[in-house]
């Protein structure tokens, strides 16, 4: 990571207030991020990523304090919610307040919003002043960014500066809550476990499998490598990666911890850390690394979905699911 100074967040700012595209840092992955009330610069964002225009954008804002600035009517649950886990990987989704663009929330009557919890988009926000509409910053439908390196190499030219935060230390996602219903209920799991709402909401929360709005993180097919991945019981890992080399594949493992140190024939193998918090911080990393290679084949087994398990289990199943989806 390069040291980043005040004059590369004022020239970030100054990027942003001219209607260009900033890669910046959050806590969870990095965001392709534009001023979040210019719809021409929201609309660039879209052409980047080759995104299809009608799936919304999350709104980044400094403080908790600025809400109601973005969004109407703000219920108590969502008062909670924020106070406890903003800044944070936490979005909440809200009716949407007359300053967001159609184009940022895809023409839906409700917005994302989120305060990042990392000193540079903290920083970036203070000096712009506005709230930043941030994807995360890779093609449609690929691995999510937590490096800017992995910025670098998903959009190239196509972004006009990026801030560069080092690594991400979530890994993952943000978990997304709509609180505009009579409950609260989880679009997408993410960096703030599932247990961790219910304790502060007091009630267990649903996690549905699909949602009425279109959700591109919920597309079957998302957060994927190039490598086919496929999914066995932890126990059927190292059979399964065998099986495919025989046939002929260069297979990339991802080696559940309990096999730590067991003799696999693959291309290349990567243990899976014991704690969940450091598999989650290094999921993306490591699908990066699998592709890089050039495996074909990546066998996984899912971890056990509780606390940040959700998330990881999540995203792997998305990461195997068909591709024939847009
Ligand atoms: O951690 C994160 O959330 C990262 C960082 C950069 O903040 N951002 C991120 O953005 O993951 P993106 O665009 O890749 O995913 C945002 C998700 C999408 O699945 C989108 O459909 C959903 O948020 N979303 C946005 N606005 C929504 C709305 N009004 N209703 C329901 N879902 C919404
Ligand atoms: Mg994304």
């Amino acid at each position: 990571m390069g040291r980043v100074t005040a004059i590369d967040i004022d020239q970030a700012a100054a990027v942003l207030r001219a209607g260009g595209l900033v890669a910046l840092p959050t806590e969870t992955v990095y965001g392709l991020g534009a001023n979040a009330e210019d719809a021409a610069a929201v609309s660039r964002i879209f052409q980047v990523k080759g995104r299809p225009a009608s799936h919304p954008l999350i709104v980044h804002i400094a403080g908790a304090e600025q809400l109601d600035a973005w969004v109407k009517n703000v219920p108590e649950a969502a008062r909670l919610l924020a106070e406890h886990f903003w800044p944070g990987p936490l979005t909440l989704v809200l009716r949407r307040g007359a300053r967001v663009p159609m184009e940022a929330t895809g023409g839906l009557e409700t917005v994302a919003v989120r305060v990042p919890d990392h000193p540079l988009a903290l920083a970036l926000l203070e000096a712009f002043g506005g709230g930043i509409t941030a994807p995360s910053a890779n093609r449609f439908g690929s691995v999510s960014p937590t490096t800017a390196d992995d910025v670098r190499a998903e959009l190239g030219d196509a972004v006009d500066f990026v801030l560069d935060g080092g690594r991400c230390e979530v890994g993952v996602e943000s978990t997304i809550v709509d609180v505009t219903g009579d409950t609260p209920a989880i679009l997408r799991p993410g960096g703030v476990a599932r247990e961790d709402l219910e304790a502060v909401l007091g009630h267990p929360l649903a996690v549905p499998v699909t949602s009425g709005v279109r959700v591109p993180g919920q597309h079957p097919s998302h957060y994927a490598p190039r490598a086919r991945v496929v999914l066995v019981e932890p126990q059927k890992v190292i059979a399964e990666a065998e099986i495919a080399v025989g046939l002929g594949h260069r297979v990339g493992v991802f080696l559940p911890a309990a096999f730590a140190g067991a003799p696999v024939k693959a291309h290349a193998v990567l243990e899976v850390p014991v704690s969940m918090a450091a598999h989650a911080r290094g999921l993306y990393a490591s699908l990066r690394e699998l592709d890089q290679k050039g495996c074909d084949v990546i066998v996984a087994s899912l971890p056990t979905e509780e606390g940040l398990g959700l998330a990881i289990a999540n995203r792997l199943r998305r990461a195997a699911g068909p591709r024939t989806t847009v």
